[in-house]
């Protein structure tokens, strides 16, 4: 049986940290205000890291990716396979994937990026996963790469005050041993308007609106469901239950929906990996980010079962078991 398995796990994330404090004081001179206390009592976040002006998210990815092949013992030249998930790309074509690749200092392998935002990740393995157990790649690097503060409309603050940069990697390689035991992915465009960047490059302006917009509550409410669902979907296929995990690796957006989600599974806090209070919402770099922080500071061991779980805009939906 061939299997495919996380080998080594990366990230990184922008020098700029930003504080709830500091962010507050930059939006009151807009005359919008906000408060440390209110955005740790509704989203957990205290902070997050705000990319320089040149920076772009396969900067960001092609240092995670470094560490997560260093992690893993590999060289770039034994990677195969490169899938990044983004929906703040460098530009609109060519891929991220491919600007990663190239900066990597290698060539030939296929290259391309995932977009379904918050969930990008998820689906990323599990298009990966795909790809290794059927023999098309050995060794993939998996990618979650975010500038989220590009598409960030800092004259709302119901949104502005909750999003992140940064970038995670994983190498998976191909194995005899168990590593990914189940993915399992969802979409569904009707509810695409609840959580948007509704503008496109055409005829060379930016048609329409380039910010993100977002309707929280409907997206809460939305999110915690979904995840229980798809979690148990996973478990189920891989003949688990959720006294079966070791950790729960959640798509960092708010504290309250992880701490939803855990309850729904009947998990206890302290099996949640959580970054949020210092990265806020990376999007589809937010679980690798956690997985990496997880595993290097010691809290998730090799041979441990770990969930990963995601949702966003679209919305999208995913959950992946794993053995680490
Ligand atoms: N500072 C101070 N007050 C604020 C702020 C702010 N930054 N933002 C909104 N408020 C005000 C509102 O205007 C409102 O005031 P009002 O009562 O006078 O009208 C009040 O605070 C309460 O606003 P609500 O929207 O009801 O607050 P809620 O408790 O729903 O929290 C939040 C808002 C944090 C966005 C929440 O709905 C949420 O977390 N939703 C999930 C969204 C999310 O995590 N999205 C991430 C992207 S999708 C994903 O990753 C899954």
């Amino acid at each position: 049986q061939r299997y495919a398995r996380i080998t080594g796990t990366g990230s990184c994330l922008p020098t700029r940290r930003v504080t709830n404090a500091e962010l507050a004081a930059e939006l009151a001179t807009r005359g919008l205000e906000t408060s440390d206390d209110w955005i740790v009592e509704r989203t957990g976040i205290r902070a997050r890291h705000f990319a320089a002006a040149d920076q772009s998210s396969s900067d960001l990815g092609v240092t995670a990716a470094r560490h997560a092949l260093e992690a893993a013992g590999r060289l770039p030249e034994d990677v195969d396979l490169i899938i990044v998930a983004t929906s703040t790309p460098d530009m609109v074509f060519p891929s991220t994937a491919t600007i990663v690749q190239h900066k990597l200092g290698i060539a030939g392998c296929p290259a391309f990026d995932v977009q379904a935002v918050c969930s990008g990740f998820v689906y990323a393995l599990t298009v990966a996963d795909a790809m290794i157990r059927t023999g098309a790649a050995n060794c993939a690097l998996v990618i979650g790469a975010e500038v989220f503060s590009r598409i960030l409309d800092f004259n709302d603050r119901t949104t502005c005050v909750l999003f992140g940069d940064g970038a995670g990697a994983v190498v998976l390689e191909s194995s005899s041993e168990t590593g990914l035991l189940a993915c399992k992915l969802h979409a569904d465009g009707k509810h695409r308007e609840i959580l948007q960047v509704p503008g496109t490059v055409s005829g060379g302006q930016v048609l329409g609106d380039p910010l993100l917009k977002m309707d929280g509550q409907a997206v809460f409410k939305l999110a915690v469901g979904v995840l229980d669902e798809v979690a148990r979907e996973a478990l189920e296929a891989a003949g688990r239950t959720p006294a079966d995990i070791d950790w729960l690796v959640p798509h960092q957006a708010n504290i309250r929906i992880m701490q939803g989600t855990a309850r729904k599974l009947k998990l206890p806090a302290e099996r949640v990996v959580v970054t949020v209070h210092e990265h806020g919402n990376t999007s589809a770099a937010s679980i690798p980010l956690a997985l990496d922080h997880g595993v290097r500071s010691g809290q998730v061991k090799k041979g441990q079962t770990v969930l990963l779980e995601g949702v966003g805009g679209g919305f999208t939906w995913g959950a992946v078991l794993l053995e680490l």
